[in-house]
């Protein structure tokens, strides 16, 4: 039983870069097991902020070996530019980062698609990030995507032409001109070839079977995290379908992600922030219209970390944690950025009136808490949270039977406390 997971239980951006940065050192192996570079990881230490998409956050630690798993998808483009990223702070992550050879490709007609599938769903588009992630995990279950080893063979050239003009014939047939769609900035050709020489440098990278180097792992009692991305209400099986997105962001997505047995889980830590945010479109049933939202999102900073785009605010749904804490058997809750709502003079909690269906029915009611009003930020003992903090937490911990065992009180690796000696 030695793998731990770093999971988000809402809508995404609960803060599970920061917590796996944190956790890191505990471990041998830093895996990512699904989603692609739609996701974007914060962390920040010595002052500097760092955004990951597609490297696993352990990267910072060059002790600890790092691994892109089978369940991600990876466009090279942007992996590369991490990759620079990390060299201009001196790291060299060829050292300590395995591909496996089965995470499929983004190829740039995948942004395109993404584009093109939302235009044509104009109002009821699902907000995608547009980095490709559906389409490409769409090729990957029609049995015609590209996994990334596939770019070793000799007729690599050859599949990827197939797949290229199999979707171009889609995208004639809309009778939109590809050469009219933009991708960074760039014409489709002008990325392709960017692209191109992206995958040429990430073909340097260890490609491997990471099932077999993690069943290595588990025999010599390694440690190893696998750290999710996006949240669980945005899983496509689980999540407010259809506004979620293309993987399981939930714990059976950390086996076939990876390829280990669900019995050598251990530990499953589900990251919620004290209230609630989603970016992109859906269902929100705590969502707030008012000045709090206002007051939420310029206070957490709830700009998106891939997009920029601005974060939906509203209270914490206690029903949908109590859902997502059954959907992956947490076993310790993380409760991030506190420190938001040090100013309030009343919080919320939101609570369905029916809680048999997750997400239809969904009115709710609000139970009110009186707030600490008091800066929590640098505070560096749990047992110095004001008592307000303290009674509030009480209150999750009791209606959801699980134990919040770290609270973060601000956006810096030092800005957490530790309920418990983990
Ligand atoms: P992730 O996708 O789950 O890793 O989360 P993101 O990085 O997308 O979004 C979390 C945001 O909250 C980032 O800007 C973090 O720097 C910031 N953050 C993390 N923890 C805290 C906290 O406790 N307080 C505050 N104020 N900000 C935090
Ligand atoms: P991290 O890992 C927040 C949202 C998008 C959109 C929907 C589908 O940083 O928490 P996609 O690009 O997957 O087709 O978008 O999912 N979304 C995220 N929201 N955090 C993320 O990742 C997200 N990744 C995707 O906004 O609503
Ligand atoms: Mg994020």
């Amino acid at each position: 039983m030695s793998v731990d997971v770093v999971l988000g239980i809402q809508w995404g951006d609960e803060g599970k870069g920061k917590i796996v940065d944190i956790l890191s050192p505990n471990y041998d192996i830093v895996c990512r097991f699904q989603g692609g570079p739609n996701a974007g990881h914060t962390i920040i230490f010595d002052g500097k902020k760092h955004i990951l998409h597609t490297i696993p956050s352990g990267i910072f630690h060059e002790n600890i070996l790092n691994i892109i798993g089978n369940g991600v998808v990876i466009d090279p483009v942007t992996f590369i530019n991490e990759i620079n990223e990390l060299k201009a702070i001196n790291l060299n992550p060829k050292n300590n980062l395995y591909i496996s050879s089965s995470a499929h490709l983004i190829l740039p007609i995948h942004r395109v698609l993404d584009y093109i599938y939302e235009k044509q769903k104009g109002d009821d588009k699902i907000g995608s990030t547009l980095r490709g992630i559906g389409p490409a995990y769409t090729d990957k279950v029609a049995r015609r995507g590209l996994p990334i080893g596939f770019s070793l063979l000799k007729d690599f050239e050859k599949l990827y032409k197939e797949l290229n003009d199999f979707h171009i014939n889609y995208i004639k047939y809309t009778g939109i001109d590809i050469n009219e769609i933009e991708i960074e900035g760039l014409r489709f050709r002008e990325y392709e070839d960017q692209w191109l020489g992206a995958l040429a440098l990430m073909k340097e990278f260890k490609l491997v079977s990471v099932e077999n180097i993690l069943h290595r792992a588990l025999s010599e009692n390694k440690k190893i995290l696998a750290e999710g991305a996006q949240g669980s209400l945005l899983d496509i099986d689980h999540g407010t379908y259809p506004f979620v997105t293309s993987s399981n962001t939930t714990i059976g997505g950390v086996c076939t992600g990876l390829g280990i047995p669900h019995n050598s889980i251990n530990k499953v830590y589900g990251v919620t922030k004290a209230y609630c945010t989603r970016v992109g479109n859906g269902p929100f049933p705590s969502e707030l219209h008012d000045d709090i939202s206002k007051e939420l999102q310029n206070r957490g900073n709830e700009f998106g970390s891939t997009t920029g785009r601005p974060r939906r605010c509203g209270w914490l749904d206690l029903s949908l944690l109590k859902y997502a804490i059954n959907l992956n058997g947490i076993t310790d809750l993380v409760l991030m950025k506190v420190d938001v709502l040090d100013s309030f003079d009343k919080i919320f909690v939101a609570e369905h009136i029916n809680e048999q269906n997750p997400f239809d029915n969904s009115e709710i009611k609000l139970i009110e808490f009186p707030g600490w009003q008091m800066d929590t930020s640098s505070i560096n003992n749990y047992y110095n949270l004001p008592e307000n903090l303290k009674k509030f937490i009480d209150f999750i911990e009791k209606s959801t039977s699980v134990s919040i065992t770290m609270i973060s009180i601000g956006p810096s690796r030092e800005q957490i406390l530790k309920k418990i000696n983990i």
